[in-house]
């Protein structure tokens, strides 16, 4: 069985206040509405120790959204795994099509961040998912194999209980375009396919593969309802309660 996993990356968005506050309400909200899904918000950095405090005591998970590949060093800018660990931070979220888009991440890249999360004993939502051209060039499965061959290269069967997927088609983020449930549900059947080739019938039967792409309200239970969606990486709708409690919500 599968348990449900939604989680909320807020992206460069929400100050350390607004974050706390946010969180806050959130993991009150969450208690109330009694939702029994795994349930994740991944921070801004500097948003961490804050959000981490706030929600205390709560179910939620706090997340970064990237770390370097270096454990210290003359690595300017980046942020290390031990100190995410520090503030108690044991999850994080590698290889966004941001990171990959904007700042360069390649396959390999990812790679060596998931294998030193996975060394420091940290949990890893691993994103993957292809472009529009991609996807109309009839590249989506060499895509997605490509992701998966390279990403988790290294990782050991054993190690794979700290890997969750998210599928985020890249032409889905942030334009209001969700992939159809059935579509999503395909590209998913695919990726658990490719990761029973690399590991197991087992494993791959129980991991996570969450979709995200404007993930919202009015989709998700249509989205969550196919056999391979598991949960859901939620971008813009995860910075209001409004928007975002009834997807954490979706099965009451
Ligand atoms: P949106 O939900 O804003 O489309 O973002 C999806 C995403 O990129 C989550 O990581």
């Amino acid at each position: 069985m599968r348990r449900p996993y939604i989680a909320g990356n807020w992206k460069m968005n929400m100050t350390p206040s607004e974050g706390a506050k946010f969180a806050k309400e959130l993991a009150e909200a969450y208690k109330a509405a009694g939702a029994d899904c795994k349930i994740m918000i991944g921070c801004p950095y500097v948003d961490l120790p804050a959000v981490a405090e706030a929600v205390k005591g709560s179910d939620i998970i706090v997340a970064a959204q990237n770390m370097a590949n270096h454990t210290s060093g003359a690595y300017t800018g980046e942020v290390s795994p031990l100190m995410l660990k520090d503030l108690g931070i044991k999850t994080v979220i590698l290889g966004h099509s941001e990171r990959r888009q904007y700042y360069g991440e390649t396959d390999e890249i990812i790679n060596s961040k998931v294998l030193l999360a996975i060394a420091e004993e940290m949990d890893v939502d691993l994103c993957v998912g292809e472009t529009l051209e991609e996807r109309e060039g009839g590249k989506l499965e060499e895509v997605l194999t490509r992701q998966l061959e390279v990403g988790l290269k290294g990782v050991s069967a054993d190690d794979m209980a700290r890997i969750t997927i998210a599928y985020e088609p890249v032409w889905a983020i942030g334009t209001g375009k969700t992939a159809t449930p059935e579509d999503a549900d395909s590209a998913h059947a695919f990726i658990r396919s490719v990761v029973e080739r690399l590991y197991s019938k087992d494993i791959a039967e129980n991991l996570i593969i969450q979709y995200g792409g404007s993930v919202k309200a009015s989709n998700v239970k249509a989205l969550m309802a196919k056999e391979n969606i598991d949960g859901a990486l939620v971008g813009g709708a995860s910075l209001s309660l409004e928007q975002f409690m009834p997807i954490v919500a979706f099965n009451k």
